[in-house]
């Protein structure tokens, strides 16, 4: 199979897994992870066939949504890339990449090794940012059941995995427990640059969120 068809048969499968997916880890999210990890990987003159191949199976299983199981992820692309008799260092590549490339709490450190893996990463992280990043926390929250804000509940700085996956918090606390570190962890110069663009829009829209909060406003 050449590069081209794996792509392809590949693009098929995850859109397949993930159309119509709720919680804002669906098909769409994919795409637009795959587009902007190609736009920053061409930029960095990553090798834009593991940085699309990687994009398409990042979220293909995700702990989240499988009793927390970190392994489940990597694993399920390995096999998919075995069916598809992809060269084992190009396997192991994509593997590492999808087992390093999650936020883990705000405490903990989770450094690419590889410009492909810089580039997927920051890719996946500019979509937790801005309007879409915003629209995703929510939905998510609402999908875990979630308050959309206690403001008798502060947010935590999580310094294990474990605590940040045990977290069942308020989603605003989402955004200081993850999205407003995102744009200081940022792997590459135009990553950085458009994760700064996003943060200031969160900002503005947290500050009349809370503005709002408590229903006094003057008619
Ligand atoms: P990563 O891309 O670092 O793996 P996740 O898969 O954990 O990120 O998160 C994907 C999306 O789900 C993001 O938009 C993120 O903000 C949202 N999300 C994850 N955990 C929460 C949470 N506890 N509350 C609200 N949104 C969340
Ligand atoms: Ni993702």
């Amino acid at each position: 199979m050449d590069i081209k068809e794996i792509l392809t048969i590949t693009e098929n499968h995850v859109r397949q897994k993930l159309e119509g997916e709720g919680s804002g880890h669906d098909w769409w999210h994919i795409h637009r992870v795959r587009n902007t990890a190609l736009k920053l990987g061409k930029e960095e003159q990553a090798d834009l066939f593991i940085v699309e191949l990687t994009a398409l199976l990042h979220d293909i299983a995700d702990h989240k949504f499988h009793g927390g199981d970190e392994e489940i992820g990597p694993a399920t692309a390995r096999n998919w890339l075995k069916s598809l008799e992809v060269e084992e260092s190009i396997i192991n590549h994509v593997f590492e990449i999808i087992r390093d490339v999650s936020f883990k709490g705000a405490e903990v450190e989770t450094p690419m090794k590889t410009i492909e893996g810089k580039v997927v990463q920051d890719a996946d992280r500019l979509d937790a940012l801005g309007a879409i990043g915003i629209a995703r926390a929510f939905a998510y929250g609402g999908y875990k059941g979630r308050e959309l804000h206690n403001p008798n509940i502060p947010p935590e700085n999580h310094d294990s995995f474990e605590e940040y996956k045990k977290s069942t918090g308020p989603t605003l606390n989402h955004f200081y427990e993850k999205l407003f570190l995102l744009k200081d962890r940022m792997n590459t110069d135009s990553g950085r640059k458009l994760a700064e663009e996003r943060h200031q829009f969160m900002e503005e829209f947290v500050n009349r969120f809370l503005s709002e909060w408590g229903g006094n406003v003057e008619l």
